[in-house]
């Protein structure tokens, strides 16, 4: 049986610390200006190889109220950045280019990724771990083979963060049933790529709300797509940032929210084995130690069941690439 226990009530008073890598990104710059309004966060600090995160840090700290903010940059200083944060996200830093997959972002980020699980085994390996960085399906996997290499991990306290595309669903249903998308929920599973975000309309929250099997179909298809349409609108030169942003912060204050002692639901993607993968995306229970419970027999429709079984084998394989590109970066040389 599952209570939520109030905000705040009935559990410690905590100080939490909350590490920003990448701080200076698009992405991450949306993202620390939203976490500073947080007052539940005790300490922000931002992280960047790019100086620049400095000047960002120093300008953030002219805001009044929420936490104190520190800024570091240059790989020397990522131990002092993460030492003891409670919950450290790394955001994507790069976007992606126009015509190509999230798939294909794997090379570029798994330097970064793997910097950082190497430092945070070091210095803290008992913080809760956060990616929102492409290709997501793969980097938890391959986050999670390389803290396994380095004697520090903990299959729940690690994260992909998916809030993205439950924000994604709610506004597209909202739309079509003329509603308050924050009054309704739909859960999101499989992975985060085009081929792999299963939204279940057959589960909507409230439950009296419906949607036809051809409106079921063309929400999917807008919703797996919304990543890709925003890149190209914006021609190539970005891919979505605000609404990124605003979930990654959806998805901090819920974690806060469990550090502080309640129970919550996150939409996040996890070492997960009941729908036939490693890992798997969708609304999964998270206490002040980490996960506590990843979903399992949601309720599906039948053309819900057909997109999951197209996606296994693709989150399978994502996840075998994850997994094999650990080789590739243990037996590189150090530049
Ligand atoms: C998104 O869904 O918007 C992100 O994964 C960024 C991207 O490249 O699509």
């Amino acid at each position: 049986m599952f209570f939520k226990q109030p905000f705040m009530q009935n559990c410690q008073k905590r100080h939490v610390q909350i590490s920003i890598i990448g701080a200076a990104s698009e992405v991450g710059k949306n993202t620390v200006l939203l976490l500073k309004q947080n007052h539940h966060i005790n300490k922000l600090h931002l992280y960047d190889d790019n100086n620049s995160v400095l000047g960002l840090g120093l300008e953030l700290s002219h805001t009044p109220g929420g936490p104190t903010i520190s800024a570091f940059s240059e790989e020397h200083t990522l131990p002092d950045a993460i030492r003891n944060a409670h919950l450290v996200v790394m955001v994507s830093r790069i976007p992606r280019k126009l015509g190509s997959t999230r798939e294909q972002m794997l090379a570029t980020n798994a330097l970064p990724v793997q910097r950082l699980c190497k430092t945070i085994s070091n210095t803290n390996p008992d913080a809760f771990l956060a990616f929102s960085t492409n290709p997501i399906n793969s980097i938890v996997p391959f986050a999670s083979a390389l803290l396994f290499h380095y004697n520090a991990f903990c299959s729940h306290k690690i994260f992909g963060i998916t809030h993205i595309d439950t924000a994604r669903a709610r506004t597209l249903l909202a739309k079509t049933l003329n509603v308050n998308p924050r009054s309704i929920n739909v859960p999101v599973i499989g992975g985060h790529s085009d081929e792999t975000i299963i939204p279940l309309f057959s589960n909507i929250t409230p439950s009296h709300y419906r949607v036809k099997p051809c409106q079921d179909d063309t929400l999917t298809r807008l919703l797996t797509k919304c990543g890709t349409e925003v890149l190209n609108h914006k021609l190539g030169n970005d891919s979505a940032v605000l609404a990124v942003a605003w979930s990654i912060n959806e998805f901090v204050e819920k974690i806060i929210e469990a550090l502080y002692g309640g129970y919550v639901i996150v939409n996040s993607y996890t070492s997960n084995p009941h729908y036939g993968t490693k890992f798997f995306s969708g609304p999964t229970k998270v206490g002040s130690l980490g996960i506590v419970e990843t979903c399992t027999n949601l309720p599906m429709s039948d053309f819900e069941r057909r997109l999951l079984e197209r996606a296994v084998p693709i989150i399978n394989r994502d996840v075998a690439q994850g997994e094999e590109h650990v080789q590739v970066v243990e037996t590189a040389p150090n530049l």
